[in-house]
């Protein structure tokens, strides 16, 4: 009986130390100490056992209970260990790690070169005056000395309303009425930035949105000594002091007399390249000395006030800036290209 005894003890022993998880050693548990256990039923069994051997029977049996009870609560104190070791291994955190980098986004190319225009005129002591897109027929082009049969107007064909006289602008000219009416007869050294719409087949050269930087400045005693020492001074400023600039007499309705100002060839210094189509030089805006018409129109007396005026193009000149070949990339929203700025 007592042998009977042992062989159990040591059998539900060497079963308890290879229990693998905590679910098999509760079911150990429940096979050797549970209420219908093995070990259980053996304490019951003290009865049965002859009147000499049953306290020996009687001791050994709690012994040995008391003993896998104890073995039970290391094995499970070990495999709770196990379980959080493994735990740790697969399934921690590698604070090591680099993060996930949030993208950041950045100013457009055209905002760039704005507000570095903004910047330099701004030191040349020249206000921002905002004007509207949408316009009349009358300051697009009337008010500007471009009448309804003038063929000037084929250079500014654009986009019409269904409102009859009422266009998307073809450039920024006609913000110089606006900021005349509103200040006159005070002088005025004023940019006016903004988007300007044509009807145009987009090519590499064209597109039928892009912004125009006006400015215009109007005084007494403004000649063509100032237009020119000014815009010579704005594109040593964006380009660099050893830039070249050059002025080549053109037509405007709305300026007399009229010039178009190039800078030597970024690209190959003025020596001829294709961009510059061999010439050595780059156009980067129209501009003249405001006619009479377009004075009077805005409230001011020709014969004592005069002013200059120019239209220039910022995503051009971030072209030549950056050596960009396409202007269409600008509105295109291709990240490739945008990222670059
Ligand atoms: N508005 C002209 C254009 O769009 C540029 C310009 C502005 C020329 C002011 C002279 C004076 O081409």
């Amino acid at each position: 009986m007592l042998e009977e005894l042992d062989e159990i003890y040591e059998h539900s022993l060497r079963d308890l130390t290879i229990t693998p998880t905590i679910s098999e050693l509760e079911k150990w548990y429940k096979r050797n100490l549970g209420r219908k256990g093995q070990v259980t039923e053996l304490t019951r069994q003290v009865g049965q056992v002859s009147q000499e051997d049953r306290p020996t029977f009687g001791r050994r049996v709690n012994e040995i209970k008391q003993n896998l009870e104890n073995a039970y609560e290391k094995r499970l104190a070990d495999l709770k260990a196990a379980e959080l070791d493994s735990l740790l291994v697969f399934d921690s955190i590698d604070v090591t790690l680099p993060g996930r980098r949030q993208l950041r986004g950045r100013l457009h190319p055209s905002t760039q070169i704005l507000r570095e225009i903004y910047r330099i005129w701004g030191d040349m002591g020249f206000q921002v005056y905002r004007s509207r897109d949408v316009e009349t027929d009358e300051f697009n082009f009337e008010l500007l000395n471009i009448p309804e049969d003038h063929p000037a107007r084929d250079m500014w064909d654009t986009f019409h309303t269904t409102t009859p006289g009422v266009i998307l602008r073809t450039h920024t000219s006609p913000g110089q009425i606006h900021a005349m009416r509103e200040y006159c007869p005070e002088p005025i050294r004023v940019i006016l930035p903004g988007m300007c719409y044509r009807y145009e087949q987009i090519t590499a050269r064209s597109e039928i949105q892009f912004n125009q930087v006006e400015g215009l400045a109007v005084g007494r005693y403004i000649t063509m000594a100032d237009l020119k020492g000014t815009l010579t001074d704005f594109a040593k400023r964006i380009f660099g002091k050893e830039r070249a600039t050059r002025f080549r007499a053109n037509y405007f309705p709305f300026t007399e007399p009229s010039a178009e100002m190039d800078v030597e060839c970024i690209l190959c210094n003025g020596s001829g390249c294709q961009v510059c189509q061999y010439t050595g030089w780059l156009e980067i805006l129209g501009c003249g000395m405001v006619h009479p018409t377009v004075l009077r129109n805005g409230g001011y007396d020709p014969d004592v006030y005069s002013g200059f005026a120019f239209g220039m193009g910022p995503e051009r000149i971030a072209m030549l800036k950056y050596g960009i070949d396409d202007i269409r990339y600008f509105w295109a929203n291709d990240l490739r290209f945008l990222e670059q700025f």
